[in-house]
């Protein structure tokens, strides 16, 4: 057994990491457009007014918007299926909720979709990928206002009416688990937070996680509705939902450690997709909020709406593991998700993140065995500092073995039954690391030309790990090594 024939192959994006044009033809200014540019030991930093002089990464990112077919054409050439991309929210309605669409807005993806269909790639589309209208931020304390959900449904029926006959393939939204954690509320929920606040501060107040569950709450029946509707738009449409994977170990088999875990994963990775793929607020969770204290606002229709709004697929992003221990007295690694303790058996990347294909071989038997809906790997990858060999390239080949790795991970997963869609590597072109802000942290198999401070000429070249990944697409994932 192997791949499925028609596997999507492929890789994936965000709009506020990769197309720049932060302001240009009509767009609006998106929540990330107000997050200062940090690195692993300096944390990135909110500003509700933009500073002049200040860098801010997502404004020019690495310019998709210019390089769009250029970047296309890449991916037609290394033999992609699959595109992941975002649709940047202001840049169809500035303001979030505006009357009508930004013509220009809506004309650049419709470019985008004609350049993958010219080069028979299959767009996969991010509804929502931490980009909430600053406006909306304002107005409604982020999706803590109800107000939000209409604004997203009106959004999202757009997109479904406008490229019903261009885009199959949808995400409601980007990693919508991590809402369920103090670190969603900037990107994910797009709440308001201090002026200056770093992105991992964790300093929120009772009525301020009373008003997290409420915003993500809100997601959930924002989700739904766009489910139902776009279904009555196109019947064909595949909606999935996107959850942050990180797999979790108890460091040692004492049943009160494991089901100390058990419960970690259950808030962290669970709950969501529970949500959005069961149609309800599972038992685990309302005994969490009655014993935590935790109230939020619900409407009585929501109920019907969560059960009818189911998505059609999982997907997930995977890049760690970790190890939690009820004595966590061992030395301890963070990534941008979350942190626990070191494990012994694993190697960290240059950003602590701890490698561990074998983790996302268990991560797919487990998804799979909950749900038993077709799964997708939405995104996975290194982020590495490449530098150019003495000849002029870029010889990734940690990043080759990571993702090999990882394809092999998959490959058991499917022998083992799982009904695997496809792979989007992330960050396929290097782009703007959400976690720090960085252009150094590279995920790509074509670099582009920019630091960390905004210098570089945006050219593109092909790395090793290029060649490499056009082989195994070709092969459909035989051809490893
Ligand atoms: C995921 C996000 O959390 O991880 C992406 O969906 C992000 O937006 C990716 O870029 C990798 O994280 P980072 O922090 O290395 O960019």
């Amino acid at each position: 057994m192997s791949f499925p024939k028609n596997f999507l192959w492929g890789g994936a994006t965000a709009a506020n990491q990769f197309e720049g044009a932060w302001d240009e033809d009509g767009k609006g200014a998106s929540v990330p457009d107000h997050v200062r540019g940090g690195t692993l030991t300096r944390p990135r930093q909110w500003d509700k007014e933009i500073q002049a002089g200040v860098y801010y990464p997502s404004h020019e990112a690495v310019d998709f918007y210019h390089h769009y077919k250029e970047d296309i054409a890449i991916y037609g050439e290394m033999g992609f299926k699959c595109f992941r991309l975002s649709i940047n929210w202001a840049r169809i309605y500035p303001n979030g909720e505006d009357d009508e669409p930004n013509k220009k807005g809506l004309e650049f993806y419709h470019n985008v979709f004609a350049e993958c269909r010219k080069n028979g790639i299959e767009p996969l589309v991010t509804i929502s990928h931490y980009e909430l209208p600053w406006a909306l931020s304002v107005k409604y304390n982020g999706w803590t206002g109800r107000g939000v959900i209409d604004a997203y449904v009106k959004y999202a029926t757009t997109l479904f009416k406008e490229y019903k006959d261009e885009v199959r393939y949808w995400l409601t939204f980007n990693e919508i688990n991590t809402g369920a954690l103090f670190y969603g509320r900037i990107m994910s929920l797009g709440m308001q937070v201090r002026d200056g606040q770093t992105m991992y501060e964790n300093n929120e107040t009772p009525i301020q996680i009373n008003d997290r569950f409420t915003a993500l709450h809100n997601q959930f029946v924002a989700s739904a509705k766009a489910v139902m509707t776009g279904h009555e738009i196109n019947p064909d449409f595949q909606i999935g939902c996107m959850i942050a994977f990180v797999q979790v170990y108890p460091y040692t088999c004492n049943p009160v450690e494991i089901q100390m875990v058990q419960q970690i994963k259950q808030i962290n990775n669970w709950f969501c997709s529970d949500v959005q793929i069961l149609g309800k607020y599972p038992g685990y969770m309302n005994r969490y909020f009655h014993e935590h204290n935790i109230h939020f606002r619900t409407e009585p229709e929501d109920a019907e709406i969560l059960q009818k709004g189911t998505v059609d697929f999982y997907s997930f992003s995977y890049y760690m593991s970790n190890v939690f221990a009820l004595h966590p007295d061992k030395e301890t690694v963070s990534g941008n998700m979350s942190r626990g303790m070191k494990n012994p058996y694993l190697k960290i990347s240059d950003w602590g993140w701890q490698i561990d294909p074998v983790g996302l071989r268990i991560t797919l038997n487990e998804i799979y065995d909950r749900y038993r809906i077709p799964v997708m790997v939405v995104e996975n990858g290194l982020g590495a500092d490449d530098e150019r060999s003495e000849d002029g390239k870029f010889h990734d080949t940690y990043r080759i073995s990571y993702l090999r790795d990882h394809i092999k991970a998959m490959k058991e997963a499917v022998e083992d039954g799982v009904d695997l869609m496809g792979y989007t590597m992330w960050g396929c072109t290097d782009l703007v690391s959400a976690s720090t802000g960085e252009m150094k942290k590279r995920y790509g198999f074509v670099y582009v030309d920019k630091d960390n401070d905004g210098n570089g000429d945006l050219h593109r070249e092909r790395k090793d790990s290029f060649y490499w990944y056009k082989k195994v697409i070709a092969s459909n994932g035989e051809a490893l090594d």
